[in-house]
């Protein structure tokens, strides 16, 4: 009898991980490596921020925590979900996890039914699927066109819904397009929402505060009367450069966030209680380093989307927020490197830039979206500028699908 459960078969590892992973490899063995694969920002854990975990750490605040988080957590996330989003919520409306990751697990956990159903526009956040389908569900995904900035139209989302459909996730500012939906844009998902009572809306905003020139919107705020079925979920990950620390919260209706306690209360039980008390200060605390963070990341953005789109075969658009530019590379696909290989997928042409140039990026396979490859640009300009001259060396030694007789042999 395999050892490994049969529900595991249809899960793939993070793709965003595993180059992460290959880049790291390299650059064990001595290889240059300019690591643009990486979904956190490259900032230090602002400083009142860590000696709140200091002061919690020499305070004693070390013991289990109410799985749900401590009080004055669940006060601070209420109050910002007011102030920030003009949500309501009770604190028994709130749960805190290890990460936004672990709340949108437990939220689908806590929900799906074999073979029930989740619309997923796509491009997606590589986790998305396999959550549904370690948690019992089926992935639906809506495909999102990059001529309508990547974001999904109501008419698709109507289409898309059948009886079995229990989620629709949103994610904006988009993993890894950028894309950020307009209030109104919001509320033309919810008018299609409102013809079907039985589907719920998970709003994955972690990125909230990276955007860039345009006002986020949650979709609760866009639409107040679908509150009820909504999961709001955020963290302090992105906005605060706390990736490492693993705290993210969800708000959502009582029935649905008693149930994600209960299986976290039997899992991890809660996150660090160092990190909730940081993250109090994090939630709660002057936040003015965000807007430094912000400026910073516009312009690297500007940076790396006027590079590529000077190369030869790649282009893509400017993104209103997160901190990825989600490149098409169609025009490099069918072309042969000098080692004589055909550049047939995304991800042949992230492997290439890897191997042959020490750039490390996710293919947009791992995103369900081909063929593109997502560049992270949180990293330094110095970092971003060799990147990009890289990439840009990588497609001019491209070259047309002719291979030259010596090529031939040399694959043959
Ligand atoms: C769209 C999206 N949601 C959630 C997460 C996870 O955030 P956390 O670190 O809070 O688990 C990420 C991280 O990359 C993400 O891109």
């Amino acid at each position: 009898m395999p050892l490994i459960a049969k529900r595991l078969q249809a899960v793939r590892p993070s793709q965003t991980k595993a180059m992460t992973a290959a880049a790291a490899a390299l650059k064990e063995k001595g290889v240059d490596v300019i690591a643009l694969s990486q979904g956190e920002p490259d900032f230090d854990t602002p400083e009142a921020v860590q000696n709140a975990g200091i002061a919690a750490i020499r305070n004693g605040r070390t013991r289990y925590t109410p799985v749900a988080g401590v009080k004055p957590l669940l006060e601070a996330i209420r109050d910002k979900l007011k102030r920030d989003n003009s949500l309501e919520y009770g604190i028994d409306q709130i749960t805190v996890g290890c990460g936004a990751k672990q709340v949108v697990f437990n939220g689908l956990f806590a929900s799906l039914d074999r073979g029930d159903e989740v619309i997923i526009p796509a491009p997606c956040w590589v986790s998305y699927p396999d959550m549904v389908r370690l948690a019992g569900g089926e992935p639906v995904l809506v495909a999102c066109h990059e001529r309508f900035g990547f974001k999904l139209k109501p008419e698709d989302l109507e289409a898309a819904i059948t009886p079995r459909t229990k989620w629709l996730m949103l994610n904006s500012p988009n993993n890894p397009t950028g894309a950020v939906y307009s209030k109104a844009e919001l509320a033309a998902l919810a008018a299609v929402l409102r013809r079907h009572e039985k589907v719920h809306v998970l709003a994955d905003d972690i990125y909230e505060k990276l955007v860039y020139g345009k006002r986020f919107a949650t979709m609760a705020e866009a639409a107040p009367d679908l509150l009820d079925r909504t999961l709001t979920v955020n963290g302090v990950s992105k906005s605060s450069a706390m990736t490492g620390w693993r705290l993210g919260y969800g708000a959502g209706p009582k029935e649905l966030i008693k149930a994600m306690n209960t299986i976290q209360g039997q899992t991890s039980s809660h996150t660090s209680s160092i990190s909730q008390y940081a993250a109090i200060e994090a939630i709660g605390g002057n936040q003015d380093y965000i807007g430094d963070f912000v400026s910073d990341f516009e312009k690297r953005r500007d940076l790396v989307v006027e590079k590529i789109n000077e190369s030869q075969g790649l282009k893509c658009r400017s993104p209103d927020g997160a901190f990825y530019v989600f490149v098409n590379c169609a025009g490099v696909l069918g072309k042969v490197t000098p080692q004589g290989k055909a550049i047939e997928t995304d991800m042949d042409f992230a492997l290439y830039l890897l191997e042959q140039f020490g750039v490390a990026v996710v293919p947009g396979s791992g995103f369900m979206a081909s063929p593109y490859i997502r560049i992270s640009y949180a990293a330094s300009v110095e970092e971003l500028q060799h990147a990009c001259g890289r990439i840009l060396a990588a497609c001019e030694a491209l070259s047309e699908s002719e291979m030259s007789d010596e090529q031939s042999k040399a694959t043959a």
